[in-house]
């Protein structure tokens, strides 16, 4: 029985390893910019406007996919709460206004170009819960 469960778990181990190898590798420009603001220590308020701002001084020439997306993530989880979307990921901010949610401060904003990029983990305050 162990050793068929080991048999198992490595065959599972091995799928995974080979089904990720078998990813091919994308020959395009994947142009996620560091998220810079919100950043560690940022403190928001429910209601109030703020720019999230992201480094976009260094863009290839060729970008798959120029428009941006911002979601938010609570803990380890992205909620459905969209900020902001259908903007140019080339203007290096865009202004959202900060949701009704529960406070917490596991928040991060998730910039979505050709995959997603992270901000560090930052306080939403404001809704008295
Ligand atoms: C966001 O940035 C734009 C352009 O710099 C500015 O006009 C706007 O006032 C900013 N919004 C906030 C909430 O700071
Ligand atoms: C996205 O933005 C473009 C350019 O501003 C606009 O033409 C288009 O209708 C927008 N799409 C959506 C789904 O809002």
């Amino acid at each position: 029985m162990k050793f068929s469960l080991f048999t198992l778990f490595m065959t599972a181990a091995a799928a995974t390893l080979g089904g990720a190898a078998a990813t091919p590798l994308a020959p395009r420009d994947v142009y996620v910019p560091p998220v810079l603001y919100p950043h560690a220590g940022t403190v928001w308020f429910v209601g109030q406007r703020h720019n999230v701002t992201w480094d976009n001084s260094n863009p290839p020439k060729q970008i798959t996919n120029k428009i941006g997306r911002i979601m938010l993530r609570k803990g380890d989880l992205t909620t459905p709460v969209i900020l902001a979307d259908n903007f140019s990921i080339l203007l290096g901010h865009i202004e959202v206004t900060v949701p009704w949610v529960e406070q917490g401060s596991d928040y991060q904003v998730v910039l979505f170009g050709d995959s997603g990029n992270f901000s560090p983990l930052f306080t939403i305050s404001g809704s008295g819960q």
